[in-house]
């Protein structure tokens, strides 16, 4: 009889090899291997990866159903910007565009853009403001060196990194402990001749709450009568693009409003679509500065092309059109309630409990869970999310505010479609759980709180 995993007959017979071996990782492998092999070789490398059915940290899609999957599949090899081969795809995405515009009550015909997500479109947003005013500048023969853009702390990582890309001074408004969102009169001192625009969030990244848009735009309205300076807003509904027309449809942060001249939003967050899938739709097609706008025929017909990138899957187009027409209005409201219902129902129990006080439960707000404990323990907010994790798996993060409300620990739940009111029910009996343990054997242990991730995105 031959020895027992020897030989390279062995390995033919048997496959698998890769499994007493290390996974290729530094250098460009010389030798293949089969395709089981390679499949099962990162299918193993991908088990130990978080679970989405107890990540209540991301907001991002990780469910669709299975006729999405398919549509998805079987279109993975399209390229969205080869336009001259997929004319089709693009039309769908002007589709979604159109729609979009119809939902934010576009005035009338408008233009927009699919990106990779919500922060290209921010960059690509901004970039626009950045250039509209220096054509207003330059149309008055004032300087356009000194751009700058107001926003709050409580902005998402990304509008910050826009200001250092492109060279524009952020003005952030700083948060206060208890008050989490931004206003006008918050907005009102940064704003001068020099500010390309105002960025204001619907449904936060920390506490899913919107700032004040309505007045914010009414500011604005008053600087352009009293100083005659036109100061355009973007709104990041990156997450609350897809919450709000369905839960708060009388509640007017769109273009309803004036100053609201452009807006992003997360296909793959409450859109319910996978990654990478963002949309840049504006008021009218004069709010996207003419020159950002550039025309090719590489690929067989001439084409104008308004992105970051070049050449992308069309898969999640695709897929954002499936839900729309599949959902429709009706279905996108009858989803979000229903998470909503469910964030409810855990906030109630986690109030019942005791341990915890709620963070805005009364406002208009994403449908999520953000809180912190009621009162000084031995322990904080970090060591419930570490025991949490412990015991039963759930990755729930608990992060500080933004400056100046820094000493200020949340945690934050989201409570998406897959997440039912059973597994809620066990989730919150597991957070009392967790809190039980710690009462009796207190916080975590200085080695642990090395290892904790604190920030809300983790
Ligand atoms: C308010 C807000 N803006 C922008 C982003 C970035 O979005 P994306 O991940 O789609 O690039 C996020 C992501 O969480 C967000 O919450």
């Amino acid at each position: 009889m031959t020895e027992p995993f020897s030989g390279q007959e062995a390995v033919e017979l048997y496959g698998n090899r890769f499994l007493t071996e290390d996974a290729p990782a530094a250098e460009f492998p010389d030798a293949g291997m089969p395709a089981l092999d390679a499949m099962r070789l990162v299918d193993e490398e991908l088990a130990l990866e978080g679970d989405p059915n107890r990540n209540l940290a991301t907001f991002v899609t990780t469910w669709m159903e299975p006729e999405a999957q398919r549509l998805i599949a079987a279109n993975l090899y399209r390229n969205f910007i080869d336009h001259a081969e997929y004319p089709i795809s693009a039309e769908i995405e002007q589709r979604c565009i159109r729609m979009l515009a119809d939902l934010y009550h576009a005035p009338g015909e408008t233009t927009g853009a699919r990106t990779q997500g919500s922060s290209e479109a921010i960059m690509l947003g901004a970039l626009s403001l950045k250039w509209r005013w220096k054509q207003r500048r330059e149309a008055e023969s004032k300087p356009v060196d000194k751009p700058n853009l107001v926003f709050g702390g409580d902005v998402h990582v990304v509008w910050e990194k826009f200001c250092r890309y492109f060279d524009v001074e952020p003005r952030i408004v700083p948060l206060q402990k208890d008050k989490y969102v931004i206003g006008p009169e918050d907005v009102e001192p940064h704003v001068d001749e020099n500010t390309i625009g105002v960025a204001a969030v619907l449904g936060t990244t920390f506490t899913g709450h919107a700032d004040d848009i309505v007045g914010i735009n009414q500011l604005l309205l008053e600087i352009k009568g009293k100083r005659g300076l036109d100061v355009p807003m973007h709104v990041d509904a990156a997450s609350g693009g897809f919450v709000w027309p369905f839960l708060y449809p009388d509640s007017a942060w769109d273009f309803r409003l004036e100053q609201v001249r452009s807006i992003n939003v997360s296909g793959h967050k409450f859109g319910l679509v996978y990654p990478g899938i963002g949309w840049l739709v504006f008021r009218q097609k004069e709010d996207l500065a003419d020159d950002l706008v550039f025309y090719e025929n590489y690929l067989g017909k001439t084409d104008a092309t308004f992105t970051l990138n070049f050449s992308t899957g069309s898969a999640m187009v695709l897929a954002q059109y499936y839900n729309f027409v599949r959902l429709g209005r009706n279905g996108y409201a009858y989803i979000m309630k229903a998470m909503e219902s469910n964030a409810r129902a855990l906030a109630e129990q986690l109030k019942g409990d005791g341990y915890f006080e709620l963070i805005g439960d009364e406002e208009e707000q994403l449908p999520l869970v953000a809180f912190k404990l009621a009162e000084e323990r031995g322990y904080d907010e970090f060591d419930v999310s570490w025991q949490l994790s412990a015991e039963r798996g759930w990755m729930l993060p608990a992060y500080t505010m933004p400056p100046d409300a820094e000493d200020v620990k949340v945690m934050r739940a989201l409570v998406k479609e897959t997440l039912s009111r059973a597994q809620v029910d066990r989730l919150s009996a597991d957070i009392r759980q967790a809190c039980a343990t710690l009462d009796e054997k207190g916080g975590a242990h200085e080695v642990e709180r090395h290892k904790m991730k604190m920030t809300p995105g983790y």
